[in-house]
């Protein structure tokens, strides 16, 4: 178990000789005295290492690389602020994701503004606000911004999201590449074309890249080389058509973390170093000069810098059956289990050195019978107030947090060499009742 732990952990975990776990330097079990449980834990120190392993190991093989931090996978103004402190452009998909990149003062020039169905309210406030680059999704949206930013006296810098037909293996939910996407226009069915010559004819927008997202959690390189060919191809016969003039190209995100002993993702390295070659072979081969080369990891980034913890409660034996733990978090504060049968390692927080004696399920505090976040795991024998804690929970667990049950989302601390600061307040019963009105 420690030796998966190692793996999945934080870069600056430790286990003390009494068996705590500390996180920044902080041990858990003082984090949990603290600031209470659920709580999320960050770590500054592996949120930078990701990030500059990013841009270092782009920058060494390609001149002119921006990787995005695609703050879907959470979005807060700290981590952003990070984000921009180490020379890292954003990805956001919302006003919502916007208005926290404009809060933590992060370079709107760097911003690239990602969606389906981007609303005509977030259009406008995006080109008010200075937002670098528009990812357009669709032809509504190709008329939809011609018409804002026509509006506006403004003239939009776009890439168009293309589908590229391209199978990832990974789960259905996070697959966006092949054919049947709600995401994009395929290019397999002339509709990518089509998006050119409509966007090359648009008087307010500057069609200046192409862009595709495969999908997530993936750990071959290769369907990023294929994409990268496809779309590199579908330039060059747009430049002949439709004399396009591609100066920026982005393969998405997408790259895979450990979540388990099971998972083996090759390192971030292996990604950006293949794709930068890619980029710059096909471009030699073509006589063309290099485009900006743009990536937009999020789990890779934050999935390994966060830490849930949680308290254990009530217990439920079923003789011959099973033994339920609850915990007081679950499937409002991480709701990946139910959602994609997703696993992670779970370790005893206050006790990393006992040995596992029993099978157990640990269902969250949910009223619903799905609400089980680690189905027949190894563990201690766990007592009330024992603290589970689960790495690799930084990305898409309070991102895609709900209030179900009208339960108060967790706090967040972000750690970093022996101190705690708390980033995210608790929410309060207030919280909840505020949004009501005439109560
Ligand atoms: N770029 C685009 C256009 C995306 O749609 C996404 C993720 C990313 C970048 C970042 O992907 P990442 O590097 O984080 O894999 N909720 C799911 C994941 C959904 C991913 C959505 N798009 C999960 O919990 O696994």
């Amino acid at each position: 178990m420690i030796e998966v732990a190692d793996r999945v952990l934080p870069v600056s975990a430790d286990v003390s000789d009494s068996g705590v776990l500390a996180i920044g330097g902080m041990p858990v079990t003082e984090l949990a005295k603290e600031f209470g449980t659920p709580l999320y834990i960050y770590d500054e120190a592996t949120l930078r290492a990701n990030m500059r392993r990013y841009v270092n190991a782009l920058s060494a093989n390609y001149p002119d690389a921006l990787p995005l931090y695609a703050s879907k996978a959470y979005s807060d103004p700290h981590v952003v602020k990070i984000a921009a402190e180490e020379g890292m452009g954003l990805d956001v998909v919302s006003a919502g994701e916007i208005a926290v990149g404009v809060a933590a003062g992060f370079p709107l020039d760097r911003m690239y503004f990602h969606g389906n169905n981007k609303l005509p309210e977030e259009l406008a406030y995006a080109l008010e606000a200075g937002v670098g680059r528009i990812v357009v999704d669709n032809f509504n949206e190709i008329d939809l911004l011609n018409t804002i930013a026509g509006q506006a006296g403004k003239r939009a810098q776009i890439l168009l999201r293309i589908g590229p037909g391209v199978e990832a293996h990974t789960h259905d939910y996070i697959k966006t590449g092949a054919l049947d996407s709600k995401f994009g226009f395929a290019l397999p069915i002339g509709q990518a074309e089509e998006a050119v010559a409509r966007a090359q004819a648009a008087p307010h927008l500057d069609l200046i890249g192409l862009h595709a997202h495969i999908g997530s959690q993936i750990f071959d390189i290769e369907p990023y080389v294929d994409t990268l060919d496809l779309l590199i191809q579908f330039a060059q016969d747009m430049t002949d058509k439709y004399g396009l003039q591609m100066t920026e190209l982005s393969p998405g995100g997408g790259w895979g973390i450990r979540y388990t002993g099971a998972d083996d993702p090759p390192p971030i390295e292996d990604l950006a170093e293949t794709v930068a070659v890619t980029v710059k072979d096909r471009m030699a081969a073509l006589g063309w000069d290099l485009p900006r080369l743009v990536v937009e990891p999020g789990r890779s980034i934050v999935g390994q810098a966060g830490v849930g913890l949680y308290a254990v409660g009530s217990s439920k034996t079923i003789p011959d059956v099973r033994k339920y733990v609850a915990v007081d978090g679950g499937m409002a504060d991480n709701i990946r289990p139910a959602l994609y049968d997703a696993l992670y390692t779970v370790l005893v927080g206050n006790r990393m050195h006992d040995p596992a004696e029993e099978t157990v399920t640990i269902a969250g505090r949910y009223c619903e019978s799905g609400d089980v976040l680690f189905k027949d795991i190894a563990m201690p024998v766990l007592n009330p107030g024992d603290l589970i804690a689960v790495p690799s929970s930084g990305a898409y667990c309070l991102a895609m947090s709900s209030n179900y049950n009208l339960v108060p989302r967790p706090a967040v601390v972000l750690v970093n060499d022996g101190d705690a600061r708390l980033i995210r307040r608790r929410e309060t019963l207030d919280d909840l009742i505020q949004p009501h009105l005439d109560v």
